[in-house]
C-alpha cells in the first residue's frame, strides 16, 4: 500500500467513469495499462490506493456530478491518490487542482501510456496533459469488459462544431485511425472470440475524410468481412454525412446490424440552423425514409434536445411533430445545457426552467409511447440476442437485439456474453421479455 504522501507504485485502483461509450472504452485502456503494471482492481472505492475519475462535461449535470464525487472521495480517502482525466481534465487542466485541493494528479489522453509512471512519481500534485494525440491511445493494452463484444474507436474528435457542443473544444479536431490498424484490431478480436464490434466516433460517417481513399462505407464492409464477426454496429451518425453508400453497405452486408442512431436534435428548421447542424427537417426525414426503403424494419434511434436558446412553442411543436412522423424506436432526450466557450453560450432568450420542464415531460411521454409500441412489435418474433450483463433484478440478464433493443431473459437459461436465439413473449417500459430457444454460441474462442 502506498499513499500519495509517500509516492511509490500503487497496488490497487478504482475508476469512476462518466459519459459516453468513448469514455467507457478509454477506461478499458486505463485498466489495461494499470493491470500491466501490476496494479489490481480494488474491491471498492474506499480500498483503492488510486482512484481515477474519467470525466464528462457535455452537460453541466454530468460535470457537477463529477465535481461532487471527486470532492467527496478526496475528503474521505485521504491516503489514496486522487486522479482526474477525461473531458474535464482536457478542458480545465491544472485549474482542477485549485478548485479541488484534494486532487493529486490531472492527466490527459496523451498521458495514458505514462500513467503507471505518473502515479509512481506523484507524491503530491502533478498535471500532465500533453497535446491530444490519441492515435497512440488505441495501441495501448486494454482490459475489455466483455469477451464477446468490443468497442473500436475509428476516429477521435469532431469537426462539426455544433453551436451548443463542447466536444470539439475538449476532444479536438477529427482524426481518423488508419484503416488497416482498425481491420487488424477487429481480426485479432475475432480470433479471441469477439462476435460483435461497435465502431465508435463522434461522427463515424465522416471517417477517412483526411485519409487517402478511405471511407466509412468501405471500412464498414471491411470490418464486417473479418471471419468470425457476426454483428457490426456503429455510432454516432451525423445525418449530414449519412450517405447512400453507407446505407447500401448496411443493407447488403449481413453482418452489419439493422440499427441506426441518428441524432436529430430538433424538428425546427430555425433551431437546426442556430445549432449549426447543417441540415433541415426535410433532409432528415428523407434520410430516414431512404434507410427504411433500403432496410425495412431498421431500428432508428436519436438524440433530441429541448430548450435551445430561442426555442419557441412552435419550434417545440415541430420537434414533437417530427418525433411522431419518424416514430423513433428509442430516443435519448436532453435539456439544453449552457456550456461556456461554445457559440450558443452567448445566445440570448434562454428558455425558462418551467417551460423547459414542461416541454421535456411532454416529449418524454410521447417517446415512451413510441418506445413501448416499438417493443410491442417484437412480441411473438424470434430474435438473436447477445447477452450483455445481469439485469438489476438478479434473476434476469440483459440481451441486445441486432437493433440494440433490450430483451430480458431468465438468467439460468442465458449464459453471460453468449449469443442466443429467443422468442419475445411480452413488452413493457423500456424492455421486452423473452424465453431462450437455443444458445447459438457460448463465450470463448471462435471456431465456427
Ligand atoms: N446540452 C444538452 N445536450 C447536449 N448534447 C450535446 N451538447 C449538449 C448540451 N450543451 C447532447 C446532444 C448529443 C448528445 C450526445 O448530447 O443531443 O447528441
Ligand atoms: Fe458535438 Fe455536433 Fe460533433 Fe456531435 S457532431 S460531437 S453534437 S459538435
Amino acid at each position: 500500500m502506498t499513499g500519495h504522501a509517500s509516492g511509490g507504485r500503487p497496488t490497487s485502483y478504482f475508476i469512476r467513469t462518466f459519459g459516453c461509450q468513448m469514455n467507457m472504452h478509454d477506461t478499458e485502456h486505463l485498466e489495461g495499462v494499470l493491470e500491466d503494471s501490476g496494479c489490481i482492481l480494488a474491491v471498492d472505492i474506499t480500498q483503492a490506493d488510486v482512484v481515477i475519475f474519467n470525466t464528462c462535461m457535455v452537460r453541466k449535470s454530468a460535470e457537477d456530478k463529477a465535481w461532487g464525487q471527486i470532492r467527496a472521495t478526496a475528503s474521505r480517502n485521504q491516503s489514496a491518490v486522487i486522479a482526474v482525466c477525461g473531458c474535464m481534465a482536457e478542458r480545465y487542466g491544472v485549474e482542477i487542482m485549485s478548485r479541488c485541493p484534494g486532487v493529486n494528479l490531472v492527466f490527459g489522453l496523451d498521458s495514458f501510456d505514462r500513467l503507471a509512471d505518473l502515479l509512481e512519481r506523484c507524491d503530491g500534485r502533478l498535471c500532465d496533459l500533453g497535446s491530444i494525440d490519441d492515435a497512440s491511445i488505441d495501441r495501448l493494452p486494454s482490459k475489455r469488459s466483455s469477451p464477446s463484444a468490443a468497442w473500436i474507436p475509428v476516429s477521435h474528435g469532431c469537426d462539426r462544431f455544433c453551436s451548443y457542443c463542447i466536444v470539439p473544444l475538449v476532444r479536438g479536431r477529427e482524426r481518423s485511425r488508419p484503416f488497416d490498424e482498425i481491420t487488424e484490431e477487429v481480426r485479432r478480436l475475432a480470433d479471441d472470440g469477439v462476435l460483435e464490434v461497435t465502431l465508435l466516433g463522434q461522427n463515424v460517417n465522416s471517417y477517412g475524410r483526411e485519409l487517402d481513399g478511405a471511407s466509412f462505407a468501405g471500412l464498414l464492409e471491411a470490418v464486417a468481412n473479418q471471419p468470425g464477426i457476426r454483428r457490426v454496429k456503429f455510432e454516432t451518425s451525423h445525418p449530414g454525412d449519412l450517405s447512400d453508400s453507407i446505407l447500401r453497405v448496411m443493407s447488403e452486408t449481413a453482418e452489419v446490424c439493422e440499427y441506426l442512431h441518428i441524432p436529430v436534435q430538433s424538428g425546427s428548421n430555425s433551431i437546426l440552423e442556430a445549432m449549426g447542424r447543417g441540415y433541415d427537417r426535410d433532409y432528415y426525414l428523407q434520410r430516414v425514409e431512404r434507410a427504411r426503403e433500403l432496410m425495412p424494419g431498421v431500428v432508428v434511434s436519436t438524440d433530441i434536445m429541448v430548450g435551445f436558446p430561442g426555442e419557441t412553442d412552435d419550434d417545440f411543436e415541430n420537434t414533437m411533430d417530427l418525433v411522431r412522423a419518424v416514430g423513433f424506436d428509442a430516443a435519448f432526450m436532453f435539456i439544453y445545457s449552457r456550456r461556456e466557450g461554445t457559440a450558443a453560450a452567448a445566445m440570448e432568450n434562454e428558455v425558462s426552467q418551467s417551460v423547459l420542464k414542461e416541454r421535456f415531460e411532454a416529449l418524454s411521454r410521447l417517446q415512451s409511447r413510441l418506445t413501448g409500441s416499438s417493443l410491442s412489435n417484437l412480441v411473438g418474433s424470434t430474435v438473436e440476442l447477445l447477452v450483455e450483463c445481469e439485469a438489476r433484478s438478479g434473476e434476469y440478464v440483459v440481451g441486445r437485439t441486432r437493433g440494440n433493443q433490450v430483451v430480458l431473459l431468465p438468467a439460468e437459461d442465458a449464459p453471460l456474453h453468449s449469443l442466443v436465439e429467443a422468442s419475445v413473449t411480452s413488452a413493457g417500459g423500456h424492455a421486452a421479455r423473452g424465453r431462450v430457444d437455443k444458445v447459438i454460441r457460448e463465450p470463448g474462442r471462435s471456431t465456427w
